[in-house]
């Protein structure tokens, strides 16, 4: 019997209230919608990259750093994802509907964070804006009351990450596409 093969995705977030988990499944049922299989796992539970053929990292920015299970995550797949394997990154950050300004320096912590990692390569990389509720805050930033005195809000634009999700499913490889067998036997 002949099975076609498929392009792996492997898409693994870090999230500690909810939203970044959010975003990552909409990206994995987007992808999907373009015939891509796709593994969706919190970053923290990643044993190996084995047998994908692109992984997809969500991470939000907590106090100007990438969530630590994303930097862990980054530390710890080094080796796979120094090589040709294609890496994607998305982070969640922005909650206060801030000016231009403000993103560029929103945008500005991602570089930093990124620049941290010189051997990775991604070939794509997104901001995306957060959620944020003070009155679900998680240990320890519920012991901060400057932060159960701000709004809630949410600023995740829902369009605006399909449309990513869309035009990262198009630079994935395929096989049979890209050079290689279109069909394995099994
Ligand atoms: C304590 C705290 C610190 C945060 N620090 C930053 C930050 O430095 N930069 C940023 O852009 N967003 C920051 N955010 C916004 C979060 O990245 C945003 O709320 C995100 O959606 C949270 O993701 P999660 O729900 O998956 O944990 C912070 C949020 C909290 C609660």
């Amino acid at each position: 019997m002949l099975k076609k093969m498929e392009t792996k995705v492997l898409m693994a977030y870090a999230s500690t209230h909810g939203s970044t988990q959010e975003i990552a499944e909409i990206i994995a049922a987007t992808l999907r919608e373009h015939e891509l299989s796709v593994d969706l796992q919190p970053a923290r539970q990643v044993r190996t990259l084995e047998g994908y053929n692109a992984v997809v990292l969500g991470a939000p920015l907590y106090m100007f750093h990438l969530h630590k299970d994303a930097r862990r995550f980054l530390s710890k797949h080094r080796k796979d994802l120094t090589g040709s394997l294609p890496f994607a990154i998305f982070a969640g950050g922005p909650f206060a509907k801030g000016d231009e300004e403000e993103w560029q320096e929103i945008h500005r912590q991602l570089d930093q964070e990124l620049a941290k990692y010189p051997w990775l390569r991604p070939v794509a990389v997104e901001m995306v804006g957060g959620r944020f509720d003070p009155t679900k805050l998680r240990f320890p930033w519920n012991l901060i009351p400057a932060l159960k005195q701000m709004p809630a809000s949410d600023l995740r634009d829902w369009t605006a990450i399909r449309a990513w999700a869309s035009s990262l499913a198009a630079q994935l490889p395929r096989p049979g596409r890209d050079g290689q067998p279109p069909l394995a036997m099994i």
